[in-house]
């Protein structure tokens, strides 16, 4: 199986803080650090180092080459990645003293994609190839309706949740990975519990799998099959990039392997070893370590 994943490219600018800064407060960091991210680099870079032939597809500014080779660097094909006449993406991440972050988020050309591109995108694609989505990227809908008709199977992490995104047809998908925020935003529920059930109810033919921060993730398939599975605790450095981990993760494990909790322990294994590190893309271990770890 081929991914594609038509996904965002994020210059990070990192700062750590004491605190994540209060309205109207000046407040000095204490160190600042550049990393590669976007959950599309970073989801294409955790599918690539769990080894699946990954395919990114996006727009850069002239300043994201960086971005491209260090996608290609992770054996990333970028063949389709295009520059364009507008800044990159990129955010501005404050890290505080707990590892915790906050992001700012500036899509630019991330948000340049057109239908023409989607076409010339998903041309090389077919069934049994999958689609990877995030929401950092314009024209997802059209995405989802364009890789469905082609019998693609399509995953979707609607992050960040927009407005837009509840008019996604989400209900044509195969695999939906949310966290609780965005949960409560597709289904109206805020417990996690009552969120599954809500979200069955909308979306009945779709594997859903919800990411619950230091609750763990929790796993159901279409039938109604459901797995629950706890974090590893480590010492948090910084968050950015768990859940994209988590996501590519899970998503490897699956292709090869249909013992579902396996595949969790996998995918927790591979997010909390990126927890105990700083940056996005950069923290993503590689599959032989997420085994080693799982085996000690
Ligand atoms: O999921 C983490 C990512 O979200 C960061 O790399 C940042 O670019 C934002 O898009």
């Amino acid at each position: 199986m081929k991914i594609l994943n038509i996904g965002s490219l994020n210059i990070d600018y990192v700062y750590t803080v004491p605190h994540f800064v209060r309205p109207g407060e000046t407040l000095s960091s204490t160190a600042m650090e550049v990393f590669c991210g976007g959950k599309g680099l970073n989801q294409s870079i955790a599918l690539a180092r769990a080894g699946l032939e990954v395919y990114h597809a996006g727009f850069i500014g002239e300043e994201g080459g960086l971005l491209a080779q260090n996608l290609a660097d992770n054996g990333v094909d970028v063949s389709l990645i295009q520059p364009c006449a507008e800044k990159s993406g990129h955010t501005i991440i404050q890290v505080d003293a707990a590892g915790q972050n906050c992001i700012l988020l500036y899509g630019g050309a991330n948000r340049r994609i057109t239908e023409e591109y989607i076409d010339k995108a998903l041309a090389a694609f077919s069934a049994g190839d999958m689609l990877l989505l995030q929401n950092e990227v314009n024209l997802v809908n059209s995405m989802i309706r364009k890789a469905k008709a082609r019998g693609m199977r399509v995953a979707v992490n609607p992050a960040p949740m927009s407005p837009d995104m509840l008019l996604a047809p989400l209900d044509l998908v195969d695999m939906l990975f949310l966290n609780e925020v965005e949960a409560a935003d597709l289904c109206g529920e805020v417990d996690p519990q009552l969120q599954i059930p809500a979200l069955r109810a909308r979306y009945p033919n779709v594997t859903l799998v919800l990411t619950l921060g230091e609750q763990g993730a929790l796993y159901q398939a279409p039938g109604g099959e459901t797995f629950r599975q706890g974090i590893y605790p480590v010492t948090v450095v910084d968050t950015t990039a768990a859940g994209d981990t988590f996501i590519a993760y899970l998503l490897a494990g699956l292709e090869v392997n249909n013992d579902i909790p396996q595949c969790l322990r996998l995918a927790a294994m591979a997010a909390a070893l990126t927890v105990s590190r700083k940056g996005a893309a950069a923290s993503i271990p590689r599959m032989e370590e997420v085994r080693e770890c799982l085996c000690s």
